[in-house]
């Protein structure tokens, strides 16, 4: 499974970007608009920086609006992905686009019913919100297995499952093990997937220990035991 990030926040796109696991970017218009700025010059950048699929997200309500949007969309860089609100417009223009070359993300989909359409319909990616079902009491895990499984019946559909609204590290391990293809997550998300505190105490611990060998320096250790060799 691969790792996305949910923001459209630089600093924290460049920081996981820097680990070498970051494989593209979610963006929604609650994220552009919680960062501020000029929304295309964030995509382009965030593109700039990413190199995989960055999804940017159309407004528009009716089936011309989404095309004439996504068509624009798909100008400000190669690693666009358009995304489209699971509505019916939102099918009909993501079968528009995906005819024209254009990748969409289907976005809002909450049940299988609705991922079953957007992947007849050609979007490159279905995003099911597991933590926003999680919030209302049904299991947002669930669903990823069960889109998976209708996904693996339907030989026309090529769709990658890309779980969204990942609240914890539970979360992303539960999609990975339910199949989906890709998982997007917060920054602090991703944060707390490498803390543990026996992680930290562990290393306090061999660091602590190592800090009573008197000859400790590792480069001057290569150095004399490279010495010895040749002698
Ligand atoms: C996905 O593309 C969405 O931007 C995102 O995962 C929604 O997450 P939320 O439920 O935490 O807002």
């Amino acid at each position: 499974m691969q790792i996305f990030l949910d923001t459209a926040n630089l600093a924290e796109i460049r920081e996981v970007a820097s680990w070498g696991v970051l494989a593209g970017v979610t963006t929604n218009p609650s994220l552009i608009a919680r960062e501020g700025g000029d929304f295309l010059e964030t995509i382009h950048e965030i593109c700039e920086i990413v190199k995989g699929p960055v999804s940017a997200e159309t407004v528009a309500p009716d089936v011309e609006g989404m095309l004439r949007e996504g068509r624009l969309l798909a100008t400000v860089h190669p690693h666009v992905v358009v995304k489209v609100p699971l509505t019916e417009a939102g099918i009909a223009t993501t079968r528009r686009l995906a005819d024209e070359g254009i990748r969409v993300n289907v976005t809002l989909c909450f049940q299988a019913s609705q991922a079953l359409l957007a992947g007849l319909a050609g979007a490159a990616y279905i995003s099911p919100f597991v933590g926003r079902l999680d919030d209302v009491s049904w299991d947002g895990t669930d669903l990823i297995r069960q889109i998976v499984g209708v996904y693996a019946n339907s030989a026309t559909i090529h769709t990658k499952v890309l779980a969204a609204s990942i609240r914890h590290p539970l979360h992303l391990v539960d999609a990975a093990l339910a199949g989906a293809d890709v998982a997007t997550a917060p920054y602090k998300v991703l944060k707390a997937c490498i803390r543990h505190p026996l992680t930290d105490s562990g290393n306090a611990q061999f660091l602590a220990d190592w800090a009573k060998v008197p000859e400790r320096d590792i480069s001057l250790l290569v150095e004399k035991w490279r010495a010895k060799r040749r002698s």
